[in-house]
């Protein structure tokens, strides 16, 4: 089938990326190959490139709004790939200060051995983001809702003040707890999107992967000297494959979860356990505004803060029946975790504090189960806590 951009996400889902096959096969085969002979120069090495990584690349430039993609091995894989591709030693990238914890462990620990400066600040404030700038600057770095804590970034701001001061800085946005259904960065200014498609893309809990989207020049650097010889971080062609299938109904899923969020946050509103639900939908909640503008819908991720000593609320987080207490999110399941002791674990306290990751903090992943017995859940939990 013939697709282009105007149609319709839930079409170009599906369609978008798929050649015809010589059998008429509904469904792409897997090209599990690491070599190929000389038939066509798209095609070598699959370090580089291979037809099953072809079909989800295309499909994520198209539901990204972005003129390429590069399927990754992990979203840890997509992010170093594209700041070790964009960053040289002597320039300095500014970042977001409440980014996923191995994010942070890259950009705090790591990118300063090879010689790139990163400051940190709280982006709530566009003026802060523009004052960090400075003239060897070369990457501005961020995520929105951020991991943990849901604090919302005004995407569009901070692009037009970054890009006002130096069009050439690259604004990077990781859109993995949004999915390209909920938010397009690139349509807001951003120059590159990277993901954990681990998440919601593939939304099944059961591969490891990774997209970079943005221009075509740039993805292309990402491909030959990001991932092709500095990371090698490259996806499997069974893992294109499963990622596709995943893909053909991110909107159906991402409808339910934002359903099913919306709800759950509203009785963990009223529950008398419960200090505080971080979550964009709420209408009290600081950024709800600027969600609304930015986001198609409010995201299946939210984070509250229990009252209760911190051993008090490990046991409780253990008693859950149909929630599961694990890392990652955009499953079926609903998954819950402890930030501070899991995976904001990199952070210090210090850095914790910086960040506003309270002990107290528990990340919702919320899942495709029944509302109902997921609220049944949170109820017989959080009861023992009062
Ligand atoms: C926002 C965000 N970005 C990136 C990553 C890293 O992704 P992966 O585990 O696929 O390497 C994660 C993982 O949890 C994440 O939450």
């Amino acid at each position: 089938m013939e697709t282009n951009n105007s149609m319709d996400f839930a079409t170009r889902q599906i369609h978008v990326g798929k050649e015809p096959d010589q059998y008429g096969a509904l469904v792409p085969p897997i090209y599990m190959t690491s070599t190929f002979e000389s038939v066509t120069p798209q095609y070598a090495y699959s370090r580089i490139s291979n037809p099953s990584l072809t079909v989800v690349e295309k499909k994520m430039a198209s539901l990204e709004g972005g003129e390429a993609a590069l399927a990754t091995a992990s979203g840890m894989g997509a992010i170093s790939s594209a700041l070790w591709t964009a960053l040289n030693a002597g320039e300095e990238l500014v970042s977001s200060d409440t980014v996923y914890g191995c994010t942070f462990s890259l950009l705090k620990e790591h990118l300063p051995r090879f010689g790139v400066k990163v400051t940190f600040v709280d982006m709530t404030q566009v003026e802060n983001v523009v004052k960090a700038l400075t003239d060897k600057t070369t990457v501005v770095y961020l995520e929105t809702p951020c991991n943990p804590t849901l604090k919302i970034l005004d995407i569009a701001a901070i692009c037009k003040a970054v890009h006002a001061y130096n069009p050439a800085i690259k604004v990077i946005v990781d859109n993995t707890f949004n999915s390209p259904y909920v938010q397009t960065p690139l349509a807001l200014g951003a120059d590159v999107v990277v993901h954990s498609a681990t998440k919601y893309i593939n939304g099944h809990g059961d591969v490891l992967a990774g997209f970079i989207v943005g221009k075509e020049d740039f993805l292309q650097k990402c491909r030959v000297i990001g991932l092709k010889d500095m990371t090698g971080s490259v996806m499997s062609p069974m893992t294109a494959f499963l990622v596709a299938r995943g893909l053909k109904t991110l909107d159906v899923r991402m409808e339910k979860h934002c359903a099913n969020a919306m709800k759950l946050a509203r009785f963990l509103q009223g529950h008398p356990a419960v200090e505080k639900v971080n979550y964009p939908g709420l209408e009290d909640f600081e950024g709800h505004e600027i969600a609304r503008a930015q986001m198609k819908l409010f995201g299946g991720m939210m984070a509250i803060e229990l009252k209760g000593t911190r051993e008090q609320i490990g046991e409780a987080l253990k008693k859950f029946k149909v929630c599961t207490l694990a890392v990652s999110l955009g499953d079926a399941e609903t998954l819950v975790e402890h930030p501070a002791t899991m995976t904001h674990s990199t952070y210090t306290a210090e850095d914790l504090k910086a960040a506003g990751i309270s002990e107290g903090m528990v990340r919702i992943s919320v899942g495709l189960e029944g509302i109902d017995d997921l609220i049944g859940d949170f109820k017989a939990v959080l009861d023992t806590l009062i």
